[in-house]
Formats: structure tokens, sequence, C-alpha cells
């Protein structure tokens, strides 16, 4: 019997698809799980003191900061995250050409309210960021799925692709890339890529949302400059995010992009929550003003790196025998695992009897059946001491599985 909610169900509603990392939640929280499941930061870095030093601000300017604030976000934060992001973008932003989003999943989803008309295509690297796939879906676009190796997205396929697409008749709306330490891939884009992907961007009028929640994130090499600096027409939209760098608990993101398409999104996050809480982007403005985001971020990248190193010499060691392998992530939170001939549903059944946790690779693919043999580990999490532990436990199932 359907219910009234059912009846009344708009058409998206009915067609929404739950995030498959968020429902496996309840398994990861079994007692003795090791997962390497979700994306989170390992809560023994959040600075705590140092960000509660700033909850005075609450005494000083209360009588604003408990108020409704501008859509487009905290002044004195855009204007310190101008300055900070200035290196990677190529200059210093003007403030109406950013906007600070309640997380950078807002940013997502505000751009998708602006720009996908049900039945659009969007570009995305194959394997991509499951809730970005989420959001677009949810607005009715489908996926033209583009290959990455470790030079992230082999951008140049995307001609072929989208003359394919605009000759049936296909509306292709964006390209969406993350550009360093893919989530799920590993992959840093290169820099002639970068460059590549502008060129195609413009000569096709395709713009690209760049996602860059981890670049800050880089335990050994240069940083890269970002996309965004590299467009001179203004087409690309940056991305970024204070979840990796500082807490995901602050909930504050920002947008960098050409003022028009910032305008555009302003106006969908009036109708989305009206502000982003004014508390939290000036705790977190307090947080940067004192120059701590600059001093964390080594301590960030010291606690994670050894987490890596401890996670790739246990994956060499007991799953690269059953010819698994990946690309070794500059930065950022993942191993993306290549297991040709393994069924990663079937592994994950037998890894949570085993009491250990991945993201089975399906879901972050434009086509599934490119993701069964693939699995997302999460090493930021979890302490180096049950790396191994967790690995070991991971090679004993797939060793059950080939028996
Ligand atoms: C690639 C990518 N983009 C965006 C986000 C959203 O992050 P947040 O909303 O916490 O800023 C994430 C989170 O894991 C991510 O991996």
């Amino acid at each position: 019997m359907s219910t009234v909610w059912e009846d009344n169900y708009s058409y998206t509603a009915r067609n929404v698809r739950p995030s498959p990392v968020r429902e496996m939640l309840a398994v990861i929280k079994q007692p003795g799980m090791i997962s390497f499941a979700g994306g989170m930061p390992a809560p023994e870095v959040f600075p705590v003191d140092k960000f509660y030093e700033g909850a005075h601000v609450l005494k000083d300017d209360g009588k604003n900061l408990l108020q409704y604030g501008t859509t487009e976000g905290y002044a004195p934060l855009k204007e310190f995250l101008a300055s900070f992001t200035a290196e990677r973008m190529g200059r210093t932003v003007a403030t109406d050409e950013m906007l600070l989003t309640t997380g950078s999943q807002q940013a997502l989803e505000l751009f998708a309210s602006a720009l996908i008309d049900r039945g659009d295509f969007v570009v995305t690297e194959n394997p991509s960021y499951l809730a970005a796939l989420t959001t677009f879906y949810n607005h009715g676009a489908q996926f033209l799925g583009i290959p990455t190796d470790n030079e992230g997205m082999k951008v140049d396929l995307l001609p072929g692709v989208i003359e394919k697409a605009r000759a049936e008749g296909k509306k292709v709306k964006f390209i969406y890339t993350i550009v360093n330490f893919h989530n799920p891939g590993g992959s840093t884009m290169s820099l002639e890529r970068r460059k590549k992907l502008v060129e195609i961007s413009q000569r096709y009028d395709i713009p690209i949302f760049e996602d860059d929640p981890y670049g800050y994130v880089r335990y050994e090499g240069d940083h890269l400059p970002s996309i965004f600096s590299f467009d001179d027409k203004g087409g690309t939209l940056y991305a970024g995010s204070f979840s990796k760098i500082l807490a995901p608990g602050s909930r504050i993101g920002w947008v960098t992009g050409n003022k028009e398409i910032i305008r555009k999104m302003v106006v969908f996050k009036q109708a989305a929550d009206l502000c982003s809480s004014p508390i939290c982007q000036s705790l977190v403005y307090e947080y940067c003003r004192k120059g701590y985001l600059s001093e964390h971020l080594p301590v960030i990248i010291e606690t994670y790196r050894p987490k890596r190193d401890k996670m790739e010499e246990c994956l060499q060691k007991y799953l690269a025998p059953y010819g698994v392998s990946w690309v070794k992530p500059e930065g950022g939170f993942f191993f993306w695992l290549d297991m040709p001939g393994i069924d990663s549903r079937e592994l994950f059944k037998k890894a949570v009897e085993k009491k250990v946790a991945f993201v089975v690779g399906t879901p972050f693919c434009v086509d599934e059946a490119a993701g069964i043999d693939k699995a997302r580990l999460n090493f930021t999490f979890v302490q180096p001491d049950v790396i191994e532990d967790g690995i070991s436990r991971l090679a004993e199932a797939i060793g059950e599985m080939k028996a």
C-alpha cells in the first residue's frame, strides 16, 4: 500500500540515491572493526585548544555573530582566503569572486542548481567523488566518464568524447575534476594536462569545476598551480574546503570564480540556507588570522605521511602478491586499489567478517562495471599501529576468495 508520502514524492525523490558510504557507517561502527572506509581526518590532529582560543569572539562580537550573516560569507574570512590562496590561484582574487559555502559539498549542490537541466551530461573522471556524482545525478545529470592514470584525467580523450556526444545531440554542461590527490583515485593532474584542459574547455565552451579539498595536504613534491590560474577567460570555478586542513565540523568551504557564476550561486544559496553559520565562519577566521592554519598544515602532513607510507608498505607486502596495484598518492587521504579478478563486493562481505572495512569501487564509477575490481582505502583516520593488522586481514580475505 502506498503512503501519503510516496504518492507525493517529487520525481527527484523517487529517483534519489542514498550515499553507499553513509549507509555503511553502521557496519563500520561495529566493535573491533578496523575502518579504512570513511574519508575522515584523524581526530588526534584537530587543533581543539587553539580553535577554542577564538571562542572569545562570541563575547566580543556576539550581537553580530548570533544574527543572520550575509549570503556571500564573512568578509574578513574571504579576505584571509584571498591572500592564503593567492599563490595557488595565480593572483589575489577579489572578494566578489568568492563565496563561502557550508562545506564544499554545498558548492557542488549550488553549482549543479546553476548549471544542470535534467538530461544534461557532465564530464567526470572515472572513478570520481561519490557525493559529487550523487549531487549531479539528483539534478538529473548523466555522465561521460574519462579514464585516469597517474597524471590524472586523460584529457587527450576529451575532444573525441565531447564531439561524439554533441553529434548525438547531447548537451555537455561542464567538466568536473578533482585535481590534487584524487578521491578516490589518488592521482594528481599534471601541469601539462591542467593547461590542456583549460584549452579544451575554451575550445568547446564548456566550463570546469575544479574541486580541490585535498590540495594543501601534500606529502612530497611541489604544489602545482590551479587550473583556475591558467584560465584567462573565467570559465573555471575552483572549490576549496577547511574540512581536510582544519576540521570538517566547521562546515566551511569556499568557491572562487568569475563574478557572474558566483552571483548565480549566491542566489541559489539564498534559497538553500540564507547564509553559512556566522559563528563557524568567525571561529575559523579567528583561528586563521593568528597564523594557526599555516602552522597546522605541517602537523597534518607529518601525521598522515607515515600512515600513507605504512599503508603502502603493507599493501606491497600483503596485497601485491595477489596482483593488486595502485597509484601512490603524493597527498590526500586515499589508496585506490586495482584488484584484477577480485570482486570488491564479495571481498567486502568477507572483509567485514574479519572486521576490516573499505569502500567497494562500484559507486565511484560512472559505469559500475568499471569499479567491480576496485577498492578505496583511507589511511588518515586509522592509527598507524593497526594499519598492518587491517591490511593483513584484507589479504586473508582475498586468500580465501582465491582458494
Ligand atoms: C573531492 C571532494 N569534494 C568535496 C568534498 C566535500 O567536503 P566538505 O563538504 O566537507 O568540504 C569531499 C569530501 O570528502 C571530497 O572528497
